[in-house]
């Protein structure tokens, strides 16, 4: 099937990084918040990344116009009606998801595909509480997602060739390449970048090394564009807090055991950027 109007639910920091991605791919994309005060922030955080590409000279003004003519934000799921593909970006809260794929399977069109970007639930069972478990699967981006080359297509026991197809696809068409996975917890991604974060915070918690000196060595020693704690905090304590338990909760692996640090950070409200204090302070 061809792709032309694109849906995202979630104006968070991945749903306006996907939303901003397929608008300004050509994709006529409605976003869907649950009130009025974090959408108009979920577009303002788009709007603002074109204009940073504008007066960076990436972009001309013609261009901002045009994607932004091309994203409409909403509060309804009716407004789905006619998109040809969601892609579901709400909070890593298995009940809310199996909240809402039912309630897109009754609104969406029939032939239309449900993604979700969940980093490390069971998709199955998303697909599980639709009639169209078949246009179900996985199309996991990563953060910022307007930037990162990579998105895991996860494709699982039910979800036709078809389905994943049309949506490597459609991931190419937005400037991606495309990984198959299965949906197993983790993926490919956080199944092996986790255990790498969670090992850099028992480090810590251990005092083999300084938060500094961690994220030094392996930004120099290794090349890698962050260190662990950087990472961590853009990625958000939270959100890896969650991949962590999804992933030990399908293996019962240690390795994959949050650390306790991490959790009473999370509990205490330390997320990393997006709450101004994580393992460093951005106030
Ligand atoms: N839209 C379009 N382009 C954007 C943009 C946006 N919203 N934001 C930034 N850019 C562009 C900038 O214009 C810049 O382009 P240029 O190099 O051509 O000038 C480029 O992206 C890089 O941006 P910056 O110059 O601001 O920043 P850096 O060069 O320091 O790079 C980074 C920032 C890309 C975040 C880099 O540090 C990085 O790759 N970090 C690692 C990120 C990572 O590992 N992400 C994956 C996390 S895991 C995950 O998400 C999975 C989840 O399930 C847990």
């Amino acid at each position: 099937m061809s792709i032309r109007k694109a849906a995202v639910v979630g104006c968070g920091l991945m749903g306006s990084g996907i939303a901003q991605t397929c608008a300004q791919s050509g994709y006529e994309t409605v976003v869907r918040e649950v009130n009025q005060e974090l959408l108009d922030k979920g577009i303002a955080r788009i709007h603002s990344a074109w204009d940073m590409l504008a007066s960076k000279g990436k972009l001309t003004h013609g261009q901002v116009d045009e994607y932004r003519s091309r994203l409409h934000g909403t509060l309804n799921l009716e407004d789905f009606a006619d998109c040809d593909l969601v892609i579901e970006a709400v909070l890593e809260n298995m009940e809310e998801k199996l909240r809402l794929f039912p309630a897109l399977d009754r609104i969406v069109k029939p032939e239309a595909l449900l993604l979700s970007n969940t980093s490390s639930l069971n998709i199955t069972q998303m697909g599980a509480v639709t009639k169209r478990p078949d246009k179900v699967c996985g199309l996991h981006f990563f953060n910022p997602a307007p930037v990162m080359k990579l998105v895991e297509v996860v494709k699982t026991i039910v979800s036709s060739e078809d389905t994943t197809e049309t949506v490597k696809q459609f991931a190419i068409s937005l400037g991606k390449t495309p990984v198959e996975a299965k949906d197993t917890a983790g993926f490919i991604v956080n199944f092996l970048l986790i255990p790498y974060l969670i090992a850099a915070i028992r480090m810590l918690e251990n005092g083999q090394a300084s938060r500094d000196d961690i994220d030094t060595a392996m930004k120099l020693g290794c090349g890698y564009p962050m260190g662990p704690f950087t990472l961590l905090d853009y990625v958000g304590l939270d959100t890896t807090l969650w991949a962590a338990e999804a992933i030990y909760g399908e293996y019962k692996d240690p390795l994959y055991a949050p650390p306790p640090l991490l959790r009473r950070m999370v509990l205490s409200g330390m997320l990393g950027k997006k709450s101004g204090k994580g393992f460093y302070d951005y106030q």
